[in-house]
């Protein structure tokens, strides 16, 4: 069974998480863990169910703002997307289609059905210097979070894995374990940078994967509506006095969308920071087959 713990390092810095079978989940997690992580395997997958996964930070929101116009066929706004991790079962099964969730958790925590190859699978991946400023800048906006941290002890916490959802590092071996072993031919391997550098021929892919049927002028015009720029101003505008982040800000704006850059740790990490961080990163990732743009 879960159960909440709290961990704090000597100097203070603090993570609280749902602790089952060793590893953390975020606090919001659904009950005991084990049974909704049950209930997820067991669930009925649509044809067209499309599943955005990522680690935290590492654009799950543009990912399932891009993959929600191509499955619609309209450019509308849909604000954040919907977890497996933490809504309710029921609410789940009811969504209407085309259903898109996102997760935080890996391919072996996916329903089986969809481990299987029914629906589509979007996995986005990000430099972990620049998820961890973006991490870092987002629990401070928050009024309760599961990591209080200063900037260096976050960095530390990221290092040795003390995170909501586990290490970075563990959740990349997972993945190229999955790309290894997998063969089904539901899943779409995307890179934030590479996204970043060239967002419409990312677009056009994402179009042939999820098999929508949509002409260039469309394809031109999601492109558009999902640069970083436009994606902020709308939430913005869109932002709703009943959205979930409500909640968990008092200024009671979301707090997704800030610069959107490659190579923003440069201008947070510090010479020692930056070696350490380098260390762990080449000797956790001397047989990994991701690679990552820094800036
Ligand atoms: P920054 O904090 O570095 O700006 P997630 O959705 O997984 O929580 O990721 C949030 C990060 O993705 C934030 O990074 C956010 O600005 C960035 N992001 C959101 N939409 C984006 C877009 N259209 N283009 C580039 N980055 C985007």
């Amino acid at each position: 069974m879960a159960e909440m713990v709290e961990e704090r390092d000597e100097a203070g810095n603090m993570l609280q998480t749902k602790k089952y079978n060793g590893e953390y989940f975020v606090s919001h997690f659904i009950g005991n863990v084990k049974d909704h992580l049950a209930a997820i395997e067991e669930m009925e997958v649509r044809d067209d169910d499309t599943f955005v996964m990522s680690y935290p930070k590492s654009g799950t929101h543009w990912t399932f703002t891009l993959s929600s116009m191509l499955r619609t066929g309209e450019t509308t706004y849909h604000g954040s997307p919907t977890f497996l991790d933490f809504n309710e079962m029921e609410m789940l099964k009811n969504m209407p289609s085309p259903r898109i969730f996102a997760t935080h958790m890996t391919f072996d925590r996916l329903p089986k059905q969809a481990r299987e190859g029914k629906g589509k699978i979007l996995a986005v991946f990000r430099n972990p210097k620049d998820v961890v400023v973006s991490l870092h800048t987002f629990i401070k906006k928050l009024d309760h979070s599961d990591i209080i941290a200063s900037w260096d002890g976050l960095i530390k916490f990221f290092l040795t894995g003390k995170m909501v959802y586990g290490s970075w590092f563990d959740h990349i071996k997972a993945w190229e374990k999955t790309k290894k072993e997998y063969k089904g031919d539901n899943i779409m391997y995307l890179i934030y940078e590479e996204m970043k550098q060239d967002l419409r021929s990312h677009v056009e892919k994402m179009a042939s994967f999820l098999g929508a049927d949509t002409g260039k002028e469309f394809l031109d015009q999601v492109t558009e509506k999902c640069t970083f720029g436009n994606m902020a101003a709308e939430a913005t505008k869109t932002f709703k006095p009943s959205d979930q982040w409500k909640e968990v800000t008092s200024t009671k704006t979301l707090p997704i969308y800030r610069k959107g850059q490659i190579g923003d740790w440069l201008n947070h990490f510090t010479v020692a920071q930056n070696e350490y961080f380098d260390k762990v990163y080449e000797e956790k990732m001397k047989d990994s087959s991701f690679t990552f743009q820094f800036k």
